[in-house]
């Protein structure tokens, strides 16, 4: 396991589509650890396989636990592997915050869908779907879209919707949304 450089924006690689995975065992487990280890080093919420360099359709997204007023966990931070992951049904749409550890230094308000339904495989290439609004769906497009070249300054509500941060802040905000 290792915690690798993420690419950032100037780079043309992450401009580029990402080619499916067709191979599940040993390189998809590490390339999966690797990317769970950088997405924690950086405090992210959420990160795709070509924001380390590498041009397949992986990516992960670990939600933030949640605790209630005193503190206390309440549920625990759920943790997400979508391998070829395809939206096949979304719905609604809202502005929303969001930021990428990709972006240092910069947050910007997009469009996305309120809803969306997700399908894939996870990494030992069992299939999985899942149903997702808020915040998850928010990170489910924006991670999809990585693997499409796209990135959420693609999506700016309009042009001015682009704001300067300290470099940092960008990163709890691929925590995205209401945080
Ligand atoms: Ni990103």
């Amino acid at each position: 396991m290792a915690i690798r450089a993420i690419v950032t924006s100037e780079n043309p690689l992450l401009r580029e589509k990402s080619k499916k995975v067709s191979r599940y065992g040993a390189d998809l487990q590490r390339l999966v650890d690797d990317m769970f280890d950088t997405l924690y080093a950086a405090h992210g919420l959420g990160l795709a396989a070509p924001q380390i360099g590498v041009l397949q359709r992986v990516f992960i997204v670990e939600m933030p636990e949640e605790v209630d007023d005193d503190g206390k966990v309440v549920a625990p931070g759920e943790q997400y592997v979508l391998v070829n992951p395809e939206i096949i049904r979304s719905r609604g749409a809202e502005e929303m915050d969001e930021g990428c550890l990709s972006v240092p230094g910069y947050r910007g308000t997009v469009m996305r869908a309120t809803e969306v339904l997700i399908k894939g495989y996870d990494e030992s290439g069992k299939s999985v779907r899942h149903k997702a609004d808020g915040l998850l769906a928010q990170a489910f497009q924006h991670e999809l879209d990585h693997l499409d070249g796209i990135l959420y300054l693609d999506r700016l509500a309009s042009p001015d919707k682009l704001y300067r941060v300290e470099v940092g802040q960008e990163e709890v905000e691929e925590t995205f949304g209401e945080s």
